[in-house]
């Protein structure tokens, strides 16, 4: 069974997948069998055959250089660009915890550093219906996870990041580190969003990744010791 490790981010767009797509690369440069997965993914867009397509999975797998089925990537695939519990419940499909976990535990058995992308950010409502209330959180704290943070760099990041360190020490679920996207080198307000965060909650930040960037910075044996 492989180590795994959540990424969630300060909000929805905020660069989940595109951080996530250059995490799993660095591990499988680095010869590491690195895999992903996403339980629910909504705002899917249909291809000229009607079918629903997972972005985000389809992205990671192709800056990765995987080679998996896409159904092995995501459990819950909605078209509609709304938070999973509604785009759930307006297709009668509801997400099922024991489904997301099994899938979650087989994804963990092929691959020795799973990845595993949430959505939106780390308040998502994933099932709110007479069974079940189900928040992402919830989610991450069954599955027994230590979660990565995914924040834009730019004003404003100071009270979103402790906002969710903040949400996630409460949850008693691990914090590994932040990861600073959309960062500017040298932009003095944005070094002292990293050293702010840095000084409020005590969790580092990780890594610094600037707009196109194909590569990860970061240490490997680090990016390794965030799996658990
Ligand atoms: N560092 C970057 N350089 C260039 N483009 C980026 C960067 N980070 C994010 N983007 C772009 O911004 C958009 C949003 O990023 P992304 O899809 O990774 O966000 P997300 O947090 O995964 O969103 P969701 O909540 O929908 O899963 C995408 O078009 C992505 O390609
Ligand atoms: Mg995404």
């Amino acid at each position: 069974m492989g180590k795994a490790l959540f990424i969630t981010g300060t909000g929805t767009d905020v660069g989940k997948t595109y951080v996530t797509g250059l995490i799993v690369r660095k591990l499988r440069q680095a010869g590491l069998n690195g895999g992903y997965y996403k339980a629910a993914l909504s705002g899917a867009i249909h291809d000229k055959d009607g079918m629903l397509q997972p972005g985000d999975a389809l992205y990671v797998r192709h800056v990765a250089e995987m080679d998996e089925s896409v159904k092995n990537l995501v459990t819950y695939v909605y078209p509609e660009a709304v938070s999973p519990h509604l785009a759930a419940k307006i297709n009668h499909r509801p997400i099922d915890f024991d489904k997301v976990k099994s899938d979650f535990e087989r994804a963990r058995g092929r691959y020795d550093y799973l990845t595993m992308e949430g959505s939106g950010g780390i308040i998502c409502p994933l099932r709110w219906d007479n069974q079940q209330h189900m928040l992402l959180d919830d989610l991450i704290k069954k599955l027994n996870l230590g979660v990565v943070i995914v924040a834009d760099a730019g004003l404003g990041t100071i009270n979103s990041t402790v906002l969710t360190i903040e949400h996630l020490n409460a949850r008693n679920i691990p914090v590994a580190g932040v990861i600073f996207n959309q960062y500017l080198p040298g932009d003095y307000m944005q070094d002292d969003n990293a050293f702010m965060i840095e000084e409020l909650t005590g969790v580092k930040v990780l890594a610094y990744v600037e707009k196109g960037d194909k590569e990860l910075k970061i240490d490997i044996e680090v990016l390794k010791g965030l799996y658990s």
